[in-house]
């Protein structure tokens, strides 16, 4: 089995053997303290509210298998808290019946879930080859400039988290971003992401 690659849609291809997730070492690592080798030190958050368990169990009810509702779950998750904390991580892992690392090593797998809070704009920009060729590293420097954050970072009003993600699937229509649930493309001239930005105003 090869390892995990970038796949298309910002998701990346999941390998059959959990062993393979990184992150993944059943009941090894731990979700609180420092981070662990592969880098997973996520926020700790809160626990799940009683609306968000009960959506929970009525996934896991859809399903034969209890595993099979990880996803949505983790959806949940991060609807009610804007990201996937450790606390929430091992709630759904009691319910689902794997071990936290399981989880921890899926939530780190995907670049749609969260593990620290962010801010309200969640601003992703493809830096993969296509976007490259195309300027992304002029997009990511002009948002540094103009958020004044570097990518990691989010704005002190709390309004933008920059970040830098690999392929998303809208090579055609390179360089391109995505905001918050909005692919937004051809950003070439520069000045459409100053338009971007002006929008949310
Ligand atoms: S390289 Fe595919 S969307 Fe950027």
């Amino acid at each position: 089995m090869s390892e995990p690659r970038a796949g298309t849609g910002g998701l990346k291809v999941l390998p059959s053997d959990p062993s393979k997730i990184p992150g993944f070492a059943a009941g090894s690592v731990a979700l609180r303290g420092p981070a662990g080798p592969e880098g997973i030190a996520p926020d700790e958050g809160k626990a799940l509210t009683a609306g968000s368990r009960l959506e929970i169990d009525r996934l896991v009810a859809l399903y034969p298998d209890r595993r099979s509702a990880l996803l949505p779950a983790l959806w949940v998750a991060q609807k009610e808290q804007g990201f996937v904390g450790s606390r929430a991580m091992e709630e759904i892992a009691a319910k689902l019946d794997v071990s936290p690392a399981f989880v921890a090593g899926v939530v780190s797998f995907y670049t749609m879930y969260q593990t620290k809070p962010i801010g309200r704009h969640l601003i992703q920009v493809c830096t993969t080859l296509s976007c490259y060729l195309r300027g992304a590293d002029a997009v990511v420097s002009h948002l540094r400039k103009k958020l004044g954050v570097e990518v990691g970072g989010t704005t002190a009003d709390g309004k933008f988290t920059l970040v830098t993600v690999e392929c998303l699937g809208s090579c055609g229509t390179a360089p391109m971003l995505q905001l918050n649930d909005d692919f937004h493309e051809n950003l070439d001239p520069i000045a459409k992401v100053d338009a971007l930005l002006d929008s949310l105003k």
